[in-house]
């Protein structure tokens, strides 16, 4: 019996999706697929052929003569963009600020979902993003949707910046982290939304290792039955 597990993290901006989504597949031995990264390089693509972030057929148009890539470097998920690296290049302050406007363009979300679902097909995976549960893997065995307060995700984002020797300021990153998420949730095509059988989970007050231990508790569950 050939049966592939698909697990569905979403949620708002800086609620851990990624990291323990990492860290999951880590222990056991899915792949993970960060679908953020993949709207972020989109987004780069435009920014770097000083493309309008709005204008559809020229960003479609890039997209289709660009081969993006990404692969697995000691446990990291790299993204490259013709060749190169650029896991660095999409977290830019510039590329967060205008990604929710490219991820609205219907033509991308297409272009995204039919790759993502490819992806999926291969092999256990672990996926996060905004609308996996909702319209990428509707049929993913375990959905889980992650939320916590906006005042405890800007201040994880802002220990985040400060590890990396980046400087934000934490009021900066609450309004990105606030108009982003607005923008996600309300724009016409799979807006971020909790698909109605997503476990809900509040991390505002939970360790990466105690969110990382419901998760995979639930996710073994499902294998048993
Ligand atoms: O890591 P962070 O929470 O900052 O965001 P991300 O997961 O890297 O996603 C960046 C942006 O991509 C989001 O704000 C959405 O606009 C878009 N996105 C989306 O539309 N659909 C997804 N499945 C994943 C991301
Ligand atoms: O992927 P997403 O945007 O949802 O969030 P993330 O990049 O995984 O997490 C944002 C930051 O919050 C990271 O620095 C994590 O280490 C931290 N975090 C935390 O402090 N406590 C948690 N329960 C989950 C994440």
């Amino acid at each position: 019996l050939n049966y592939l597990m698909q697990v569905a993290i979403d949620g708002p901006a800086s609620a851990g999706k990624s990291t323990v989504a990492k860290i999951i597949a880590h222990n056991l031995g899915y792949i993970y697929i960060d679908t953020g990264a993949m709207y972020r390089a989109c987004t780069l693509i435009a920014h770097d052929n000083n493309v309008d972030y709005g204008d559809e057929k020229a960003i479609l148009n890039l997209i289709d003569h660009s081969t993006i890539d990404f692969k697995q470097e000691d446990g990291e998920q790299k993204v490259y963009v013709n060749g190169k690296d650029v896991s660095i290049d999409i977290r830019t302050p510039e590329i967060t600020e205008n990604v929710s406007q490219v991820s609205a363009l219907r033509s991308i979300r297409e272009k995204m979902v039919e790759l993502q679902r490819e992806m999926a097909g291969k092999h256990d995976v672990i996926m996060d993003g905004r609308d996996i549960g909702t319209t990428v893997l509707p049929d993913a065995e375990v959905k889980i949707f992650l939320i916590a307060s906006v005042a405890s995700r800007a201040k994880r984002r802002f220990l985040d910046f400060q590890e990396k020797g980046i400087h934000q300021d934490l009021k900066d990153i609450e309004h990105d982290i606030e108009v982003r998420d607005y923008k996600d949730s309300h724009r016409e095509i799979s807006p971020l939304k909790k698909a109605d059988d997503a476990i809900e989970l509040d991390t505002t007050n939970l360790t990466i290792d105690e969110v990382v231990a419901k998760i995979t508790e639930i996710i073994q569950k499902k294998q048993k039955n």
